[in-house]
């Protein structure tokens, strides 16, 4: 599992590629398979999941060297273009390995495979197996029938391509994840209805579809049992989950909460990404009730200015925002809020950017991701007249990520002298006696403690801030273990 470093992952910048990382053997006689991960925190997820797949199937151990691979797979993001462009050249350095070693077999997941289908093998007749985000379940299939059909004539073999959405049968193909230390990521829900005017998630995952509560819960509870503290419940829109329960009803997302919450083990509740319109009274009725609820929200509001939310088809105007997040600043005054934001979208007026931009001040938000539209095709809005310039566009996210920039840096200096919960995740690598923990906001927390300690929390006084995500402080109070 990656580190978290900062911000939720799920709205990482997608030009982050993330290796997935190897729990791990040398021995040449294992086949070796590597994954490279593109963009968010759903496909960090569905990479875990492939690998865990894989393993389980076809005994394949993770590695995090290319060349020493017997698979290569690329798990894709088209969420803007750089992303998509990403793909072709990294499949470019790929070829040479496959010229070296033909019985390499290459695999194409993800939004750009959803996206481009059998476009891709035309493009890279060198990739062997291309899958959606909803059928990455069928690659021990997949595999079996690209060995079955190798040693056949080009002509007679089938192009192994598939890309469909079979509702969300996938997570009953799962194997159970593997636990690495005391956080885990639960998909709760997959793709997403919203259709925002420029977004391609809806065509590259599909409509929103839920997990049945019964199986998020029993995955949660099995993840409790092996040691993990902290769950983040992932998801294109999370409080959009519908989950049918074992008797045929639907368990909205507050409801959800509420059980986790009263699963032994689970101290820390964590949840990415939601959408604003559906941001209930009763969802903020849980940061009042329920004490696992973390202090920190990513709630991507994408613009300032109402014309522009209209334009992006998000449904709801900036009041609406504001007066969600008063609500939600009165049961949690201590909330840090964080946001993404599309800049330059067609039509962007420097009014409009103005208001974002005072926008972003008045919320008091902690740090949010900022992106210049990217025109999708096949969204509504790639037929948007778009006369602003690019430099123009530049300039306006300079401006937006220097006020961003600010804004964290005062959230982590107002820390000092504060009391933070702290999930002890580790013994530092630097120093036996101290110990680093991660607080609600996410930052990274040290202080001197016994390594017996780890995996429980504690709330620590912060006494120095050290850089924009490290600072230190003093334990006050070892909470007992959850479990
Ligand atoms: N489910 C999330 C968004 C997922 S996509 C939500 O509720 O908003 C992650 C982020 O990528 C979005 O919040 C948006 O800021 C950015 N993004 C999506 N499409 C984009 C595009 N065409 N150009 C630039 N940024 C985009
Ligand atoms: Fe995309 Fe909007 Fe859904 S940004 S993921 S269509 S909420």
């Amino acid at each position: 599992m990656t580190v978290q470093t900062f911000i939720p992952n799920a709205v990482k910048a997608a030009s982050e590629n993330t290796v997935t990382q190897p729990t791990h053997t040398t021995d040449v006689s294992i086949k070796k398979l590597y994954i490279e991960t593109q963009g968010c925190q759903m496909n960090e997820y569905d990479s875990h999941r492939m690998a865990d797949l894989l393993g389980d199937s076809h005994g394949y151990v993770l590695t995090d060297n290319p060349n020493d691979a017997d698979i290569l797979l690329m798990n894709t993001c088209s969420i803007r273009e750089k992303a998509q462009e990403k793909v072709f050249s990294g499949l470019g350095r790929w070829r040479k390995l496959k010229e070296q070693n033909p019985d390499l077999v290459i695999g194409v997941g993800g939004c750009v495979a959803s996206q481009e289908g059998d476009n891709i093998q035309k493009r890279a007749p060198y990739v062997d197996m291309v899958f959606g985000p909803q059928t990455l379940h069928r690659l021990p299939q997949m595999l079996d029938q690209h060995q079955a059909q190798v040693e056949k004539p080009k002509k007679e073999k089938i192009k192994l391509v598939d890309i469909s959405f079979p509702d969300i049968e996938k997570f009953d193909f799962l194997p159970e994840p593997r636990v690495e230390g005391f956080k885990a990521f639960v998909s709760i829900m997959e793709g997403c209805s919203k259709y925002c005017s420029f977004c391609v998630v809806p065509y590259t995952r599909g409509e929103e579809v839920s997990r049945p509560l019964d199986d998020v819960l029993a995955e949660i509870a099995g993840l409790a049992e092996k040691g993990v503290r902290e769950i983040s419940l992932l998801g294109q829109n999370v409080n959009g989950y519908r989950g049918e329960t074992f008797e045929g009803e639907i368990c909205t997302f507050p409801e959800l909460l509420r059980l986790v919450a009263e699963i032994p083990g689970i101290g820390r509740l964590r949840y990415t990404t939601s959408h604003p319109l559906e941001f209930s009274d009763d969802l903020i009725q849980c940061y009042r009730d329920l004490p696992q609820m973390v202090s920190h929200l990513h709630l991507p509001v994408q613009s300032g200015s109402n014309d522009v939310l209209q334009a992006m088809k998000r449904n709801h105007t900036i009041d609406v925002y504001i007066d969600k997040i008063a609500k939600l600043r009165k049961v949690r005054p201590d909330m840090h809020l964080s946001s993404d934001f599309i800049i330059g979208f067609p039509g962007e007026t420097d009014e409009h950017f103005a208001e974002t931009l005072q926008f972003i001040k008045d919320l008091d938000f902690d740090h949010s991701y900022s992106f210049v539209y990217s025109k999708r095709p096949g969204t509504p809005a790639s037929d948007l007249p778009d006369s602003t310039p690019e430099q123009v566009k530049k300039d306006r996210l300079a401006q937006v990520q220097q006020v961003i920039k600010q804004s964290s840096i005062d959230k982590t200096d107002a820390m000092l002298g504060k009391i933070e919960r702290v999930l002890i995740e580790k013994v530092s690598d630097k120093d036996p006696n101290v110990l680093v923990g991660t607080a609600d906001n996410t930052r990274l927390v040290t202080f001197i403690g016994d390594a017996t300690w780890v995996g429980r929390f504690a709330e620590i006084e912060i006494t120095e801030i050290k850089t924009l995500n490290l600072v230190y402080g003093e334990l006050l109070n070892l909470e007992p273990d959850v479990a």
